[in-house]
């Protein structure tokens, strides 16, 4: 029997109604395979936390995480607490502190889900963004003067490292590989009015590509990118962008896929130096919190990515193939799917359909 150590941080609103799903998921797929079993430690840490103690998380919270196999995040976020203090607070800071360099986002729209794109359907719709995600344009660097003079400058630099870049780089093609769709890698830049960083970052693309001569290239500006998602996503198999690029093309990503209640992540320390981390991409959700509206589907996708990072296992597919069938039964589905079923009878059916399927 093979334990897994998983950290769970549930965070703020919604995170918690989703997180008890992502859980019920984990322990239903470890029931039928029978040799493996997580071991869970909660952590009440979020915006809660915060306005009784004054810390997003316990002062040694870093500490303490490092020695778990991987971290569960739902959500983080309040309208009581600034977004950029919850933010930086917790999320970030593991993401930093872990050096969670990759953000895995598949954008995959499932038989059943709801696509704004008319003409296009799930065979349109399977590709991966690898996004930077602990430099770049949020490394956090530079400053304000003269603040709230009428002379007041405000100041951001990107920061990208030779290493840092290559990784993500190397990671892309390696995932390509993996996939082995299109063998096709899409660099997405801005080098034409980014003529530091952007070309820095074409360049160790090239630089990475001549490794994998058996897989192609393509390198699109991100304005662009942004439009070829709406006019041909099936051209697309894996995508690399910077920070802030990956950020905003992974939420119309998200659009493709159904929306926020589809899509899931991981941030990846691919060298297990430090533990990595599964959250879905959507909020705490102050507007909905408490009322079982929320669907738990990007959170039952995001343990489905926690596993195949901790294992080998083409069981794991099960899952994606049992949040199809609930999808195409459509009996219980949640308000934003147009249904009226309750986050928890959203995950009960889940975990039926899994059991069958295994
Ligand atoms: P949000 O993702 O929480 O909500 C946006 C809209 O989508 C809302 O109408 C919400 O009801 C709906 N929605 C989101 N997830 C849903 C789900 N699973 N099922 C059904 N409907 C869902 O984004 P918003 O409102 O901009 O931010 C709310 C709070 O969450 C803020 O404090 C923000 O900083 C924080 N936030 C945290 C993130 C994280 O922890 N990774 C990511 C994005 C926002
Ligand atoms: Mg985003």
């Amino acid at each position: 029997m093979k334990t897994f150590k998983i950290a769970v941080i549930p965070g703020d609103g919604i995170g918690n109604e989703v997180t008890a799903e992502g859980v019920k998921v984990l322990d239903t797929f470890a029931a039928i395979k029978g040799n493996i079993q997580f071991e869970y430690t909660y952590f009440p840490w979020g915006c809660e936390y915060y306005l009784k103690t004054g810390n997003m998380m316990d002062v040694n919270g870093i500490e303490v995480l490092k020695g778990f196999d991987a971290i569960l995040l739902g959500a983080v976020g309040d309208p009581s607490v600034a977004d950029h203090v919850s933010l930086h607070g917790l999320l970030l800071k593991i993401r930093q502190e872990f050096n969670q360099y990759i953000n895995l986002r598949p954008v995959k729209l499932l038989p059943g889900a709801p696509c704004p794109l008319k003409d296009k359907g799930p065979e349109d719709i399977d590709f991966v963004v690898i996004r930077e995600n602990v430099e770049g344009e949020y490394s956090g660097v530079g400053g304000i003067r003269f603040e709230n003079r009428p002379e007041e400058i405000a100041i951001q630099t990107a920061v990208f490292t030779r290493k840092n870049t290559e990784k993500v780089m190397d990671y892309a093609f390696k995932v390509a590989q993996k996939r082995n769709k299109f063998n096709k890698v899409t660099n997405v830049t801005k080098s034409n009015a980014l003529n530091y960083s952007m070309v820095f970052w074409d360049k160790i693309f090239k630089e990475i590509a001549a490794n994998y001569p058996e897989i192609s290239t393509e390198t699109n500006h991100v304005d662009a990118v942004s439009m070829y998602f709406l006019q041909r996503p099936e051209s697309f198999d894996v995508l690399v962008a910077s920070n802030l690029f990956g950020d905003i093309i992974t939420d119309l990503g998200a659009a493709l896929q159904g929306g926020l209640g589809f899509a899931a992540s991981g941030n990846l320390n691919l060298e297990k130096e430090f533990p990595s981390m599964f959250e879905p991409v959507h909020g705490s959700a102050p507007d909905i919190k408490g009322k079982g509206m929320a669907n738990p589907i990007a959170m039952v996708w995001t343990v489905k990515m926690m596993l195949d990072f901790l294992l080998e296992d083409e069981d794991t597919a099960a899952i994606i193939e049992a949040i199809t069938q609930v999808l195409l039964e459509g009996k219980s589905l949640t308000p934003d799917l147009k249904g009226s079923a309750k986050t928890h009878e959203v995950g009960d059916a889940i975990c039926e359909k899994l059991k069958g399927l295994l």
